[in-house]
């Protein structure tokens, strides 16, 4: 029966990364991937991370199950970090996830279950925010958010399309380093944002994939406590794929703010359920890895450094080739103001094509570019090749 299933399509940066592999030139240039690189063009493993695992293999007592809502501890460490110490103050449930993906999916069945029906979406956002609403059996509507000609957010537009959702609908929210545009809303627009949320009877939920890439840390979430403020109730999805590097390791975990105690509880047991039916319980040594690194000072302050250092290194990328980009595409002087890893380039599909095959400059046909696969000494070269377009 296997050959009833329609074949489907490879995931286009899987692919890429393919495509990049093959190429035998010296120059090649890899934009397309999602993850933080170095100067040397690794992807490390942070100090305190590694720090923080000799600790594991020389402490941890156990292999035995952790249980569907993972360790309480890490839980707790890590919605501090996201919440800050107002977070502290509501009631609220969260669990261990299997990295960020997992958190925005455990938020999507949970919402199904809740009854809601639809969820917005901004136009463009990351690929796989509809697949998994669409898996989870929601609807998506979507409003718009940037416009890659202008390379300007559309607040006003999305504002308007957000006063034609119904009550009790969900809306999305990228927390910072809006994925793909690197496009941010501001103090101000998150504060319209938080109240039109909270009049029209939405709830939200937040992805924060990249908490500290952006203006830092504490920064980096003040649209996300604005919101949690705002709302009696609220979902967040925190992914520390990027933040401690951990990409393979699946660490996550999604929380919902609730506006009572039992309320809170009662979200738990659920959140519990439906891991339970869906992978039992989550990978636990990213997990232990990052509740080790906050609950220890010097841990904490080595991987805050070392963060800084990355955060430090894409923002200098991205000024100096909004510079460069800027000659050709006046619109790219946006570009130095964007944040995170991303941006979404200006151009047609056969000039992304072109900087493939002519000089080995890798990137999706949608033109998001990750920032981070620059080495500093390639810019000028690398924008040399984008002007001879
Ligand atoms: C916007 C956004 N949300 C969530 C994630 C989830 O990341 P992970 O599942 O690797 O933790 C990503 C990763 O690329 C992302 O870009």
């Amino acid at each position: 029966m296997f050959d009833k299933l329609i074949h489907q399509p490879d995931d286009p940066l899987l692919a890429l990364i393919g495509l990049y592999r093959a190429d035998a030139r010296a120059g090649k240039v890899d934009l397309g991937v999602g993850v933080y690189r170095d100067e040397q063009g690794a992807t490390p493993i942070f100090r305190a991370v590694k720090a923080a695992e000799r600790r594991l293999v020389e402490n941890q007592a156990t292999k035995s199950y952790v249980g569907p809502e993972g360790d309480p501890v890490f839980v707790e460490r890590l919605w501090e970090l996201t919440a800050g110490a107002a977070g502290r103050e509501r009631p609220t449930a969260g669990v261990q996830t299997p990295g960020g993906s997992g958190a925005v999916r455990l938020a999507a069945d949970l919402l199904a279950r809740m009854g809601v029906k639809r969820i917005w979406l901004g136009v463009p956002t990351w690929p796989n925010h509809p697949a998994i609403f669409k898996a989870a059996g929601l609807a998506i509507a979507t409003h718009p958010y940037f416009d890659v000609p202008s390379q300007a957010i559309l607040f006003d537009q999305m504002a308007e399309a957000l006063k034609g959702a119904n009550a009790g609908d969900a809306v999305l929210l990228h927390a910072s380093c809006h994925n793909p545009s690197g496009g941010v809303l501001s103090s101000e627009q998150w504060t319209a944002l938080s109240a039109l949320i909270a009049e029209r009877g939405l709830i939200p939920l937040i992805d924060s994939a990249y908490q500290g890439f952006g203006k830092g840390l504490d920064a980096d979430s003040a649209g996300l406590r604005k919101v949690l403020a705002a709302v009696p109730e609220a979902l967040v999805a925190v992914s520390c794929s990027k933040n401690f590097g951990l990409y393979r390791e699946r660490t996550g975990a999604v929380y919902a703010v609730a506006s009572s105690k039992d309320a809170a509880q009662s979200v738990r047991t659920n959140f519990v359920s439906i891991a339970r039916a869906n992978y039992s319980m989550p990978p636990d040594h990213g997990a232990a890895i990052v509740s080790e690194i906050l609950g220890d000072e010097a841990l904490k302050a080595d991987w805050m450094a070392e963060l800084e250092t990355m955060r430090r290194r894409v923002a200098s990328i991205r000024v100096k080739l909004a510079a460069g980009l800027s000659r050709r595409w006046q619109v790219l002087t946006a570009m130095a103001e964007q944040e995170g890893m991303f941006s979404l380039l200006p151009l047609e599909e056969a000039d992304v094509l072109r900087l493939r095959h002519d000089h080995g400059i890798y990137m999706p046909g949608s033109a998001r570019i990750n920032i981070a696969g620059l080495k500093t000494a390639e810019v000028d070269a690398v924008v040399e090749k984008f002007l001879s377009l």
